[in-house]
């Protein structure tokens, strides 16, 4: 007798340690006994389900289906299912629970919490379809081109050319989308072990503002740097940093019209620098702001296409800054403007 105790009591405490809810049903389908992750899921006071049949608590037939079918014919059935008004999704186990002379007597529920991966998978296979559609685009374009040069019109030396030049522009795309997919993944996968050191965010950035002096006379652009005396340094890896500043002083530039003005600000805020970068370009509707760090998105797929963008620099800038435990934002206006930002911890 005590030893039943004692068994019952181990049984009471795996079940209330459990984060899967479990009930366990008779062969009336009434429930005997219930975990708190159970009560949990169906909303239910302590002890509310015990003695009561699971379509007498919740709406959703589904479950309730499945475990009649459980005790009519004795065999386990699996599901992936939500339990509404909950919109976790849940995979559902039924198990039959057979007497010696094996018949069902009980049968045993169990729900477990899939959410994530569920989120995860469908994450992934977005990612993959948007890959797929950006890599196609091109691919498609250069087939049709070499289709009509070897239909005849590579004899025609104006048009080869002309032909030859758009399907290098098109190769050279899809290097570029191939580069910044290699380096998003290269990212994610460093992000455990990024080499943080003492960095000097304005040397940092006079050095890109170099690279990119090129670019900026082609437009006649005016860029202003601006920034106190005595900064502190920031923690960061400057390779990474370097790809932040690049992409950021890139958009500013590529979304300017000719003779526009750049504004790179930096300053301290309490145990953060802050680095924005303000541009009197064309601006990012209302709608899209919140959007223009996810990997791919382009408010204007044309023109972005146009200057050969592929729509992931912001997502490897987002993914880079908050690697550093840093914050990236943005302000705009349409026709204005707009102002793209990133913070660093100092050291
Ligand atoms: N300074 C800016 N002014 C206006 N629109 C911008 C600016 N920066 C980004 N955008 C918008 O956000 C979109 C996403 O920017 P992102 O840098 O991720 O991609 P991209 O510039 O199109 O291509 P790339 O991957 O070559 O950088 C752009 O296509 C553009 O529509
Ligand atoms: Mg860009």
């Amino acid at each position: 007798m005590l030893s039943l105790l004692k068994e019952q009591r181990h049984i009471q405490a795996i079940l209330t340690s459990m984060v899967d809810a479990v009930f366990v049903v008779d062969a009336q389908a009434r429930i005997t006994l219930a975990n708190k992750a159970a009560e949990h899921l169906f909303l239910v006071k302590e002890g509310a389900l015990e003695g009561k049949r699971l379509d007498e608590i919740n709406r959703d037939q589904e479950v309730s289906g499945m475990i009649c079918q459980v005790l009519t014919s004795g065999k386990e059935v699996f599901t992936e299912t939500t339990i509404r008004p909950s919109t976790q999704i849940f995979r559902v186990h039924v198990v039959p629970i057979k007497n010696q002379d094996d018949q069902v007597e009980a049968a045993v529920a169990v729900f477990h919490d899939v959410t994530e991966a569920r989120n995860f998978d469908q994450m992934r296979s977005g990612f993959v379809a948007n890959v797929s559609h950006e890599l196609r685009t091109p691919l498609t374009s250069i087939k049709g081109f070499v289709e009509t040069l070897l239909d005849g019109a590579m004899e025609n030396s104006d048009t080869c050319r002309r032909f030859l030049s758009i399907i290098e522009t098109e190769t050279n795309r899809l290097t570029r989308l191939i580069d910044d997919l290699l380096s998003l993944s290269s990212i994610e996968s460093k992000e455990r072990h990024i080499q943080l050191r003492p960095v000097c965010l304005v040397r940092s950035m006079r050095g890109i503002m170099n690279i990119m002096g090129p670019q900026i006379s082609d437009k006649e652009l005016h860029v202003e740097f601006i920034y106190p005396q005595n900064l502190p340094r920031i923690h960061a890896d400057e390779d990474l940093l370097g790809q932040v500043l690049i992409n950021l002083l890139d958009n500013a530039i590529k979304y300017t019209p000719p003779k526009g003005k750049i504004i790179i600000r930096c300053r301290r805020r309490d145990s953060r620098l802050i680095i924005t970068f303000t541009d009197t370009g064309v601006g990012i509707p209302r709608d899209s702001i919140p959007r223009v760090f996810e990997r791919f998105y382009r408010v204007d797929k044309a023109r972005s296409r146009h200057h050969g963008g592929t729509g992931l620099g912001l997502a490897i800038v987002k993914h880079i800054v908050e690697s550093h435990g840093g914050e990236v934002f943005v302000d705009s206006e349409i026709g204005k403007g707009s102002t793209f930002g990133a913070s660093f911890l100092t050291v």
